[in-house]
């Protein structure tokens, strides 16, 4: 038998065709795709996992590992009626700064939140910024200070500004960062105030 060159060309066009189709008929579902698993045009049936929070009391929680080495822990109890923190009310520093020295349950806050971490910025009267006294030209010149202080450091007062409740969820897709603490008790306990100039100086 013999082929005409446009007998082959037809061949070849049919085969493409054919692979082509075969490769469109393979159909991905709308609820595939995605993590939510769910008709990707209708919102009607899709919600987000409930937020629990912990409704265990302050003093009969348990304490949550930190997720990293001198990570802020997570507030392991309910905090209902604590939030939001005002001037008149911080419930949060009337437990783990004025009582916490009185009472061993309470953990009390590090060293690193009667600390003053900022430097003493002023602006002198020729309009240049000083830094603990002295002119700077840039006001971002890296300047390390830190002042011990016997009161809670005024950076530390809004506390839910850095420690958050936990909320228990079925998450997608799964955590699986694994921290590495260099020293034993670290993922319970920290030391920030020891080591906050390492890697600055
Ligand atoms: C009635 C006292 C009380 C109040 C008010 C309170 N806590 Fe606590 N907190 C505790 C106790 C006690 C623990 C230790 C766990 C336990 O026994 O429940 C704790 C644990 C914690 C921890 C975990 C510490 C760690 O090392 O893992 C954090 C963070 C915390 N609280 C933050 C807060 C914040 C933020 C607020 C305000 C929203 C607050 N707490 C209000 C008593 C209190
Ligand atoms: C600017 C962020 C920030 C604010 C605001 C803050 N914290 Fe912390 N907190 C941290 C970090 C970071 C750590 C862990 C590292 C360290 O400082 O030692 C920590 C640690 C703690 C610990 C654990 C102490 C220990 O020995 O392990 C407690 C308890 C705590 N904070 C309570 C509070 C309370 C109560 C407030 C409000 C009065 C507050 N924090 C405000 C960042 C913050």
């Amino acid at each position: 038998m013999k082929f005409s060159k446009l007998t082959i060309s037809i061949a070849a066009i049919a085969a493409i065709f054919t692979v082509g189709c075969s490769t469109a008929a393979k159909t991905v579902s709308e609820e595939s795709l995605g993590l939510r698993k769910t008709d990707l045009y209708s919102e009607s049936n899709t919600t987000g996992d409930k937020t629990q929070y912990s409704k265990t009391v302050a003093g009969t929680s348990k304490k949550i590992e930190r997720a990293f080495e001198n990570a802020p822990p997570m507030v392991p109890h309910d905090t209902e009626g604590m939030l939001p923190i005002t001037i008149d009310n911080n419930q949060c520093k009337t437990c783990h700064v004025d009582s916490a020295p009185y009472d061993k349950t309470i953990p009390e806050v590090p060293k690193s939140h009667f600390t003053d971490y900022r430097p003493m910025t002023t602006l002198a009267n020729d309009g240049r910024i000083e830094k603990e006294g002295k002119a700077v030209d840039n006001t971002s010149d890296l300047k390390t200070t830190s002042k011990s202080l016997t009161t809670l450091a005024g950076s530390r007062f809004n506390c839910s500004q850095c420690h958050a409740p936990q909320s228990e969820g079925n998450n997608v897709p799964q955590n699986v960062f694994k921290a590495e603490f260099r020293g034993t008790g670290l993922n319970t306990k920290s030391n920030l105030v020891d080591n906050i100039n390492e890697g600055v100086k």
